[in-house]
């Protein structure tokens, strides 16, 4: 039976599409592949599809695809019904709360504001401290939040840690680790398990000494 994938666009593409290539999955045109949204696997039956993190769950929780490939960090943010497969040791970051040097929210008493592209996982790390917090969604450069003083602080991915730094801003905490996974629809897991089965092989002999 034939596959379909859903590849998250940006950050993470280049790492899938090399680990696909490396696994001998026939994903040459991806490489170079201009605006065009959907391939063909040129060795196996597999369609692959390009589409942005949120929406790489939602087109694996209907079963549009099969498989997907995405961030931690989306899954966490998001509800999902799908299974967890695989740790592909890629695109590896954090979740870190950070701030203003000598303006840790965390040591701050009362109400505090933070700004997040990631609400829910914010909600529960201070849900869990007991900690008042108004939460102010914001959709990109969340570094610049604490600078203007829209809050007192920001939970957010770092990867390098350069953004933070070349702003002025400190890792007060960091709340997890994260990393791609492959997620797999839970239909699709049980009516092709020997294709599934075959992907996650290929997979992890390519990845055996990967670490995040
Ligand atoms: C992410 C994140 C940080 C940055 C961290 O943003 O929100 O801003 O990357 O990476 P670093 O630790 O390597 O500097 P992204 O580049 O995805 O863009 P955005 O802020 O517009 O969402």
């Amino acid at each position: 039976m034939s596959l379909s994938i859903a590849l998250t666009k940006g950050r993470l593409e280049k790492q899938t599409v090399e680990r696909l290539a490396a696994a001998g999955y026939g994903i040459e045109a991806l490489k170079d592949k201009g605006r065009q949204l959907v391939f063909q696997d040129q060795v196996k039956d597999i369609r692959y599809f390009l589409v942005k993190a949120n929406d790489c769950i939602t087109y694996v929780n209907h079963g549009v695809a099969d498989i997907g490939v995405v961030g931690k960090d989306t899954l966490l943010e998001n509800m999902n019904e799908t299974y967890e497969l695989l740790d592909l040791k890629m695109g590896c970051c954090k979740f870190i709360v950070a701030g203003l040097k000598d303006k840790n929210p965390l040591m701050k008493f009362g109400h505090i504001k933070i700004g997040t592209k990631y609400p829910n996982v914010c909600r529960e790390y201070f849900q869990k401290r007991g900690m008042d917090v108004e939460i102010i969604k914001i959709d990109g450069s969340v570094e610049l939040a604490p600078i203007l003083g829209l809050c007192d602080g920001i939970v957010d991915i770092m990867e390098t840690g350069s953004t933070l730094r070349e702003n002025g801003l400190v890792v007060f905490d960091t709340v997890c680790d994260l990393s791609a996974r492959l997620i797999v629809n839970k239909a699709s897991f049980k009516l092709k398990q020997a294709e599934i089965s075959q992907l996650l092989e290929d997979l992890k002999k390519v990845m055996e000494d990967e670490s995040c």
